[in-house]
């Protein structure tokens, strides 16, 4: 998740472009550049780090020119530093990319064998040299530019210029935002609104598969294979902090609704679908270190570790290797018992969180293999451990984790085919289902957005409570320990997480007229035996809000109130349990009126032990 600025008209476009990425500095931070077309060519500015440290390149290199591109990095492929910052150039091209380019690899090695030389780590910089090498048959930097794109694969929004076409700028999008703004002959072009609402609120949205020519003071919209469109413009009535947000009210609400994007972000150029295999191209061991591993230990601290939880279901189930989970903060302090043959996992959104640091350390030093899963490229725990798996959500805003927490669950999930496979415990046709169910899982997640009109009204409904349980089984039991933390955090009621058939060893004690107990109950193997925890809730006057599979009316006959998810799989079940249980916490901390974004007492990034 990056963003992307271009402008083109009559006013100096530098400034315009650089604050229109200080509007979007939250779609990530770690490096950022400007290009400009200027009467002798093109010229680029770029640095790593925030974009104070490009503001003070501007001050003391700056750019003249009326066209231009920028953008601000959050690195996937090839970590932050000056020469992964983008615009990247080849030859008379250049370009500023959003998104993932899936078969970057294969093409790259086409265009070198063709003589290209590449100086990055990025995929992006293989779009300059394809766009540069049609050029040489296209006839046309138009031309040229839909041939290339239609050789990508993967999601892309780009904005292109070219040192021999003076006067354009080409944008087109495949799965990543893009929104142009219309001006008194100029245009604004965007990964997201706020960046160019200053300038204008006539918008056009493009679509997936169209590219825009802006070429002086005309703008030509088609498709990329070069379809004309007429597009429409939209009146954008947004305050600058609602157009921040996206419209949504919080960063939390946001970054829920952006969960199908994140995940979809995850398993990217991952899937071997023929092979019933992952690629996890920063994993840092091959198949025979794999097979060297005797036992796991996952390591994290708060929701990440409840992600670690799920993933023992996930390792145990399909691969057999015992897997122990722990929090970080104690792991350290219990003397744990690894060796060579252990691989020890830690999870963490940040990256920066010290205890998970500090276990990560310790492992080290007593010889285990080790491994992180982390959204932040480069961040000290992804930079420490031996290999990565990459969560592709994004930069995360909201304090309560919700996007990075699918994404740890995807990457779980992956990583347990990849294991599988290396260790000759999963068959092809094992792996080949488990991708195939995992694909539908974007599209299942907006489905299931679609529960957040039932989910307010619930909300308002039980929003009084005191005390509320949250019960499941198995791979949902975490599921229900994230759902309490939820609440608890951000609208401060108490809430507890229990596994269901644990209710009669002491907790069922709490249940009156007066608590709400979330129960998930989707039709999977311990669909039976929760329905029957439920039933032992109903029966003592609890009320229960239950989580269900989609027309299950055994369950809807019984409870109070009912929410309804599209049937999945055991495995991935969890991944669309979290939405409701998101929703429903996020409603009642609004409704109660708390900071949802910045809750009371809690810091994003905890790095002191
Ligand atoms: C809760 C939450 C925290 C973090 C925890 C670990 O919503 O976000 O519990 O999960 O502080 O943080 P990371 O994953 O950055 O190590």
């Amino acid at each position: 998740m990056c963003g992307i600025v271009g402008y083109i008209g009559e006013q100096e476009a530098t400034s315009i472009i650089f604050e229109g990425l200080r509007k979007l500095e939250y779609r990530g931070y770690d490096s950022a550049g400007i290009a400009t077309l200027q009467p002798d060519g093109i010229a680029v500015r770029r640095s790593e780090g925030k974009l104070l440290n490009l503001e003070k390149l501007l001050r003391e290199q700056p750019l003249a020119g009326s066209i231009g591109i920028g953008h601000t990095r959050w690195a996937t492929h090839g970590r932050p530093s000056e020469t992964n910052a983008h615009p990247h150039r080849a030859g008379s091209i250049v370009v500023v990319h959003n998104g993932i380019i899936e078969n970057y690899l294969g093409l790259k090695e086409q265009l070198q064998a063709a003589g290209h030389k590449f100086s990055s780590q990025t995929d992006t910089e293989v779009i300059a040299h394809l766009v540069e090498e049609r050029l040489k048959t296209a006839g046309s930097f138009e031309v040229a530019v839909r041939t290339a794109l239609q050789e990508l694969q993967g999601a892309f929004a780009v904005c292109i210029l070219c040192k021999d076409q003076p006067d354009t700028l080409i944008a087109a999008k495949v799965g990543s935002p893009m929104v142009v703004g219309l001006g008194q002959g100029e245009f604004f072009v965007a990964s997201d609104i706020p960046a160019i609402l200053a300038h204008t609120r006539e918008m056009v949205f493009m679509e997936d598969g169209e590219l825009a020519v802006f070429n002086g003071r005309s703008a030509c919209f088609s498709t990329i294979a070069g379809a004309p469109l007429e597009k429409k413009a939209r009146h954008i009535d947004w305050s600058p902090l609602m157009a921040e947000k996206g419209g949504y009210k919080h960063f939390m609400l946001k970054e829920i609704h952006e969960q199908p994007r994140a995940v979809r972000d995850t398993i990217a150029g991952r899937l071997q679908e023929q092979q019933g295999d992952v690629y996890l191209e920063d994993l840092g061991y091959a198949d025979a270190a794999l097979q060297t591993v005797q036992r796991m230990v996952i390591v994290a601290c708060g929701t990440s570790w409840h992600a670690a939880l799920t993933g023992k279901f996930l390792i145990e189930g399909h691969c057999r290797i015992p897997v122990e989970i722990d929090i970080a903060s104690e792991f350290r302090y219990r003397s744990p018992v690894i060796d060579e043959k252990t691989l020890v996992m830690v999870i963490s959104q940040s990256g920066e969180t010290a205890d998970t640091l500090a276990a990560l350390r310790e492992a080290k030093k007593l010889g285990a293999m080790n491994l992180a899963i982390c959204n932040v490229l480069d961040s000290s725990i992804a930079r420490d451990a031996a290999g990565v798996i990459y969560t592709h959500a994004g930069p995360e805003i909201g304090v309560a984790s919700t996007k990075a927490f699918v994404t740890q669950l995807t990457a779980l999930y992956l990583f347990t085919i990849r294991l599988g496979r290396a260790i000759g415990r999963l068959s092809v046709s094992e792996g080949q289902q488990m991708i195939a169910d995992l694909k539908k899982v974007p599209e299942l997640l907006e489905q299931t957005l679609k529960l957040n009109g039932q989910t307010e009204k619930i909300a308002r409904q039980y929003m009084n409570a005191r005390d509320f349980l949250y019960l499941g089984r198995g791979r949902n039991f975490p599921i229900a320990l994230e759902g309490a933390l939820k609440l608890k955090e951000i609208s401060y009621i108490h809430a507890e997480g229990y596994p269901a058939g644990e209710m009669k060893h002491g907790p069922i004690a709490l249940i009156d007229e007066h608590v709400p107990v979330v129960v998930l109950v989707p039709k999977n193997s311990t669909y039976e035996k929760t329905v029957s925890n439920m039933e032992e809730v109903i029966a003592r006057s609890g009320r229960v809000i239950a989580l269900c599979s989609e027309g299950d009316h055994e369950v809807q006959d019984k409870a109070e109130a009912t929410l309804e998810l599209p049937e999945l799989s055991d495995d991935l079940d969890p991944i669309l349990l979290s939405v409701p249980l998101q929703l429903l916490a996020y409603h009642i901390a609004v409704l109660k009126g708390t900071d949802v974004d910045q809750p009371r007492n809690l810091a994003k990034s905890v790095t002191v032990e």
